[in-house]
C-alpha cells in the first residue's frame, strides 16, 4: 500500500511529507523525513509559506549520503501573483506563460534537479470558474508535461465545478489534485468523487489541523484504542482507506514514523470508516 499508480502510469508514494511553514528548519526536517522513510516531498516556489531552496539543500545532503534523485518523488507548485508577496520567482510584469517558465526553471535550480515528478498549479485565479489566465497557466504547465520535464501535472485549492471543467476542456487533465479536507464538508467529497471518476490522485492536506473536533471525538478514541493506534493515526488511515493520499506536516521524527506506520500497522473496518465519515456532518 505504500505506492500508488497514476492514470499515466507514474508510480508515486502513498503518503507525502509537506514542507509548508518549516522556515529555516526546512532542510533539517526534509532530511529527517527522508531518513524516517518518506520518499515524497511537497513544496512550492512561494516564499511566504515555503522554502523550496532549503528543500534543495536537504536533497544535496541526502545525495551525499547516497539517496538517489530517482528514489524520491518531488512535487512543487506554480503560485500566481495573488498568492505571493514581492519575492516572486518570476517577473510580475511578464505574460503568464513566461511567469510559469521562470518559476519552473527556478524550481529546478532550487531543487538541484533537471525534472520534477509533479508540478501543481497552487490554485485557480478565482473561486468561481476558470478564466483565461488559468488556461494560459495550465497550457504552459502542459508543455512541461509534454516534453517530459515533469512526469505529472496537477491543481490545488480547486472547487468541484472548476475541476470538472478542467477535466473536460484541458488537453491534459490533471493527474493529481491537492485540497484541504474538512470533515464537515464530507472530507471534500464532491471533489474526491470527480477524482475517482477521472482516475485522478487526490492529495488531502490539513487532515489533522482542519479537523480538531474529529480528533477529539470519543468514537475516534474508541477505534484508536481497539486497533492499537492513536487518534491521529486513525485519521490518516481513514484518509488512505477512502482513497486519499495524505500529506503530513509534522516537525517531529517520532511523529513522522507514527504517520508512516499507518500504511501497514492496522486496518479500519468498513463500519469504522463509515463512523468517521459521519462525524461532523
Ligand atoms: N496546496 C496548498 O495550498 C496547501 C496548503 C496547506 C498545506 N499544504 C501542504 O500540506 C502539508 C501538510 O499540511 P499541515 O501542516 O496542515 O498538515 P497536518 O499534518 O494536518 O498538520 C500538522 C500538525 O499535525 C501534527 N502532527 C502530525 N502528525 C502527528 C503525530 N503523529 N502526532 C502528533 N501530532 C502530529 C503536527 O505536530 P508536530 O509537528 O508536533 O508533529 C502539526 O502540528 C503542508 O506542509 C503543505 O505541504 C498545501
Amino acid at each position: 500500500m505504500d505506492r500508488i499508480l497514476t492514470y499515466n502510469d507514474v508510480v508515486m508514494p502513498a503518503f507525502m511529507y509537506g514542507t509548508a511553514w518549516k522556515k529555516e528548519q526546512t532542510a533539517r526536517l526534509v532530511e529527517l523525513a527522508v531518513d524516517s522513510g518518506f520518499t515524497g516531498i511537497d513544496t512550492a516556489n512561494q516564499l511566504i509559506h515555503y522554502q523550496e531552496a532549503l528543500v534543495g539543500e536537504a536533497l544535496l545532503a541526502l545525495a551525499k549520503k547516497g539517496v538517489k534523485r530517482e528514489s524520491l518523488f518531488l512535487q512543487t507548485k506554480f503560485t500566481s501573483v495573488s498568492g505571493q508577496d514581492h519575492r516572486t520567482p518570476y517577473d510580475q510584469s511578464a505574460d503568464l506563460t513566461t511567469q510559469v517558465q521562470q518559476s519552473f526553471k527556478s524550481s529546478l535550480k532550487h531543487l538541484h534537479t533537471d525534472y520534477l515528478d509533479s508540478y501543481v498549479l497552487h490554485g485557480p485565479h478565482s473561486r468561481w470558474g476558470l478564466n483565461q489566465a488559468d488556461w494560459d497557466v495550465w497550457a504552459a504547465m502542459e508543455e512541461y508535461y509534454r516534453v517530459g520535464t515533469t512526469k505529472m501535472i496537477g491543481i490545488s485549492n480547486v472547487q468541484a465545478d472548476q475541476l470538472q471543467e478542467l477535466c473536460e476542456k484541458a488537453a491534459v487533465k490533471p493527474m493529481v489534485v491537492q485540497n484541504r479536507c474538512y470533515a464537515v464538508m464530507g472530507w471534500d467529497k464532491e471533489v474526491r468523487e470527480i477524482c475517482k471518476a477521472q482516475g485522478i490522485i487526490y492529495q488531502g492536506f490539513s487532515l489533522l489541523t482542519a479537523n480538531q473536533d474529529v480528533l477529539r471525538d470519543p468514537q475516534v478514541w474508541e477505534i484508536a484504542k481497539r486497533v492499537g493506534a492513536n487518534p491521529l493515526q486513525v485519521i490518516f488511515r481513514f484518509a488512505l482507506q477512502i482513497g486519499m493520499l495524505p500529506l503530513t506536516g509534522t516537525t517531529n521524527g517520532q511523529h513522522m514514523r507514527d504517520d508512516l506506520e499507518v500504511l501497514t500497522k492496522f486496518e479500519l473496518s468498513t463500519d469504522d470508516v463509515q463512523k468517521i465519515e459521519s462525524i461532523g456532518i
